[in-house]
């Protein structure tokens, strides 16, 4: 296994970049002040009942309603967040706070942030607020906030099942029993074992590490490696990407994205990997140049490509990543598991609380807080 992670320490973005236009709004409300606050989550229709946990759509608005009506606040729900028409578009002059989830992502940009007169808070139900034009944000003095880590073994968990699937050529062999079909060579002739195969992980946070620690019993050639990092998980850091894609045959990405990382992963980087190379991206689509990943799987060049995230979402029906030969791609639900949803409609309801009664969040949670934004998105 190889890892990869930004070099050196990150550059924290300071006020200063936006002195010329930073105006801190009140972030905290003041006791008895109530408040707008709308959510948008995607709509679960006839599967909104079938779970008491399913907190996370459009009908369920993370379980919170009650609490919040019971203090006088107004909690506004839905999943309609595009174009001049929507129902987002028309509580952005009056809200002061805006929960979204990264499945179904309120895209706030900076004439939305322009417009929202009265916004104070924006919340991100999940984890990665790119979504978010964060300098914006920053300047007009808003404060950003996700639950960190609230669903990184959901994320981990599915990484390791794409991985999976990839190597095992599994989809087509799916396919082939729902179609009534019998062709074990069609299959085998591109099987592997996981055992014994160079996986790295570009970026190695929170859910690099997790899914390091879950490849382990896999069994992997050793290379060179840190002490404590062999202990811990057997995996060597690497601090430079152009020569670590060139030795995986699994390339899983888990940065954020930032400006640094969009379309870091274009034609150059795809044509230094392996010819056959499997990629598992679950962190964000545009660290992917689309067209270059289009090429190189209609090419076999890319072996496989497996990942939940998409831009724009949701995928338009032409998106040609529907459409490319070799690839196991979903909606973006890595994330979304029941479990998750558990943990990140409890961290949004706690920072809704803490917000109330003017208290600091979790140091951990905040994206952009006055006027600063936090380093693994500068
Ligand atoms: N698909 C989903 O449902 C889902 C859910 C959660 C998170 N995510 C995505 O996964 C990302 C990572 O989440 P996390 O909790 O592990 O975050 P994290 O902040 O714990 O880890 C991110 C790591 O990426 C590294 N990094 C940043 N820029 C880099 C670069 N240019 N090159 C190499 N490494 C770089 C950072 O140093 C850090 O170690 C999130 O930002 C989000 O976009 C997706």
């Amino acid at each position: 296994m190889a890892m990869q992670r930004a070099t050196g320490a990150m550059v924290r973005a300071c006020a200063s970049s936006f002195s010329s236009g930073y105006l801190a709004r009140h972030f905290h409300a003041s006791s008895g002040d109530t408040k707008k606050i709308v959510g948008v989550f995607y709509k679960a229709n006839k599967y909104a009942s079938k779970n008491p946990n399913f907190l996370g759509c459009v009908e369920n608005a993370l379980g919170i309603r009650d609490w919040l009506e019971s203090q006088g606040h107004q909690y506004i729900v839905t999943d309609d967040k595009e174009g001049p028409n929507c129902e987002l578009e028309k509580h952005i002059p009056d809200l002061h706070v805006l929960i979204s989830t990264p499945f179904n992502p309120a895209y706030v940009t900076a004439e939305r942030i322009k417009k929202a007169k009265n916004l104070q808070l924006l919340l991100r139900a999940g984890i990665g607020s790119d979504h978010i034009d964060l300098k914006a944000a920053a300047a007009a003095g808003l404060t950003v906030a996700e639950v960190t880590g609230s669903n990184v073994v959901s994320v981990a968990e599915d990484e390791l099942m794409r991985i999976l699937i990839l190597m095992r050529n599994f989809v087509p062999g799916h396919q082939q029993i729902i179609n009534g079909e019998w062709n074990v060579a069609g299959i085998a002739h591109r099987a592997y074992d996981l055992e014994g195969k160079t996986v790295g992980t570009v970026g190695a946070g929170r859910i690099g590490r997790l899914l390091l620690q879950r490849l382990k019993p896999f069994g992997h050639d050793r290379l060179q490696m840190e002490q404590e990092l062999e202990e811990e998980i057997g995996a060597k850091h690497m601090e430079n990407l152009n020569e670590m894609v060139t030795k995986c045959d699994v390339i899983v990405i888990n940065t954020p994205l930032t400006e640094k990382t969009r379309g870091m992963f274009n034609k150059e980087m795809i044509g230094r990997m392996k010819k056959g190379v499997l990629i598992v991206n679950n962190a964000r689509a545009a660290i992917m140049e689309r067209q270059a990943v289009v090429e190189a799987a209609e090419s076999g060049h890319i072996g496989g490509y497996s990942g939940d995230v998409w831009d724009p979402q949701p995928a338009p029906k032409d998106h040609p990543w529907r459409y490319m030969p070799n690839q196991a791609m979903t909606p973006h639900i890595s994330g979304t598991t029941i479990d998750a949803q558990l943990r990140y409609a409890a961290g949004t309801k706690d920072m809704l609380d803490r917000f109330f009664k003017g208290e600091d969040f979790p140091a951990q949670n905040y994206i952009v807080k006055d006027g600063e934004i936090a380093p693994q998105y500068v």
